[in-house]
């Protein structure tokens, strides 16, 4: 590092305890993107982070509005030279159910053993504050961005992202940058620093299966008719073999295998397999002759995330129900698409039904496979600045989590796209109890700090790859 580092370092530090305050803030504000009912607060959360990225230092603000919710877009231009820095986050979070199971309310965040616990401040609000405190920083210590400064958080990431592509579309010109730094993924451990080169993409299906036109008397009927949730129960339990293996034909033809040397390279990082499943108390499952790493990120999964139908409130209801439904996704990798995996699973299930039983498949969103170029100027970059705080060269992972926007940010603005996020495994991201390690983010305010550096030294043309 070059000299007054020093005092960019400690700018930046300064801003640890205003990130931890302003984070509590926002996490006040419930922005559950699935939810119709909190519509108005994913407004409010928009509008708690155009003026947060004002009193950071971004010179323009605004509220993009979309069909759905709301993003956010904020810059700060410094010189047309410069390279120009698109950093993607969402404002959005996840439902909190089961709220029971929460040590806390989650919309009341919690300080406890260096962590803020609290819906969406891992995932993704952290993330987004952690760029903005650092802008922060590095304006105390030099009054000016090293970069241009370009930001867009997205209202709903955790509902399918539906309209980003055409919000994208609509600000072209606004969104241009030379590179896309996602903060909205993690690492495998706090001393073990990690740059994301590739995510899954995801299918995400709603099933019904009816088996009569009314719920039925178990008496009158019973034993005389099929059972919609017998029927779903059997059909879902078929989607995998004994070995882990999804039946659905078609189901893998597009898969990408991963050379010997690939995955021999995976093999390499090191993860520990039992200390990633001991916090959660997870029971280890899925296809044979795959290790936890591959199954989590190489291989595709088919899943049942939720089930329902039937009685389920106080006492006894003798009633054979005339539906039942499941939600179920899957995760892709390289080269499935959904509308291919989505023909093949829907094409299975209704060949598996019995006869009279009327099938409902509906996709209900989806998002492709991400791989990003290890070698490209920018990702090396990141890697630099990332070893600088962390001590250590990062590894590159493959996450097993889908992130759709990125796809639309090397797509539509043909963008390379650095994922740097500092999440951990651990995070309980979507679960009850989130949580965000405060050193990571702490961390990660400076190394974006230091990336910027990087990239401002490195140029436009520094920041390309080279033709070969
Ligand atoms: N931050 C996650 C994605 C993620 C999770 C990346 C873990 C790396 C590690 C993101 O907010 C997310 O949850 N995405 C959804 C996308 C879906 C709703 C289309 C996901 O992966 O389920
Ligand atoms: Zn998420």
């Amino acid at each position: 590092m070059t000299g007054g580092d020093g005092l960019l370092r400690d700018a930046v530090a300064a801003r640890e305890r205003p990130l931890v305050e302003g984070l509590s803030r926002w996490v006040g504000i419930p922005s559950v993107s699935t939810d119709p009912e909190r519509a108005g607060d994913v407004a409010a959360s928009a509008a708690f982070l155009r003026d947060y990225a004002l009193a950071c230092g971004m010179t323009r603000a605004e509220v993009w509005e979309t069909s759905g919710h709301p993003a956010v877009f904020a810059e700060r231009l410094v010189d047309p030279r410069l390279p120009t820095v698109l950093v993607y986050g969402h404002h959005d979070v996840q439902p909190v159910d089961p709220e029971a199971e929460w040590d806390l309310a989650p919309f009341v965040p919690l300080e406890r053993d260096g962590q803020l616990l609290g819906r969406g401040t891992a995932d993704d609000k952290g993330h987004i504050l952690m760029h903005l405190e650092a802008v922060r920083g590095i304006l105390d210590a030099r009054g000016q961005l090293p970069i241009n400064l370009k930001l867009i958080a997205e209202g709903e990431e955790e509902d399918g992202s539906e309209h980003f592509e055409e919000l994208v579309r609509a600000h072209r010109a606004d969104l241009a940058a030379d590179v896309a730094v996602v903060s909205d993924t993690g690492m495998l451990a706090e001393d073990l620093p990690a740059l994301t080169v590739g995510l899954r993409g995801l299918a995400y299906w709603e099933l019904g299966v009816q088996t009569a036109e009314t719920d039925l008397h178990s008496g009158v009927y019973g034993g005389a008719v099929m059972n919609p949730l017998a029927v779903l129960s059997e059909m879902l339990a078929g989607l995998h073999d004994r070995h882990g293996r999804v039946t659905v034909r078609g189901f893998y033809d597009a898969v990408r295998e991963l050379s010997a040397e690939e995955r021999r390279q995976l093999g390499a990082v090191p993860f520990d397999e039992a200390g990633f499943l001991a916090p959660v108390g997870a029971a280890a499952g899925g296809e044979e002759g795959f290790s936890t790493m591959e199954r989590r990120t190489i291989r595709p999964t088919l899943e049942i995330c939720g089930i329902w139908g039937g009685y389920q409130g106080l006492g006894a209801k003798t009633v054979i129900p005339a539906r039942a439904w499941a939600k179920l996704s899957s995760r892709l990798v390289p080269d499935q698409t959904a509308p291919q995996v989505t023909e093949a699973v829907g094409t299975h299930l209704r060949s598996v039904a019995p006869p009279g039983v009327r099938v409902d498949f509906r996709l209900i969103h989806d998002g492709p496979f991400v791989l990003t170029p290890t070698d490209h100027p920018a990702v090396r970059l990141a890697a630099e600045a990332v070893a600088a705080v962390w001590g250590r060269e990062p590894v590159y992972i493959r996450e097993g989590g889908s992130i759709p926007p990125v796809a639309t940010l090397a797509g539509e603005l043909g963008l390379p796209c650095v994922l740097f996020g500092v999440g951990l495994p651990e995070d309980r991201i979507h679960a009850p109890n989130e949580r965000v390690v405060l050193a990571q983010l702490f961390r990660g305010m400076q190394a974006v700090a230091g990336m910027w550096d990087l990239y401002a030294a490195a140029g436009v043309e520094g920041l390309s790859p080279r033709p070969d």
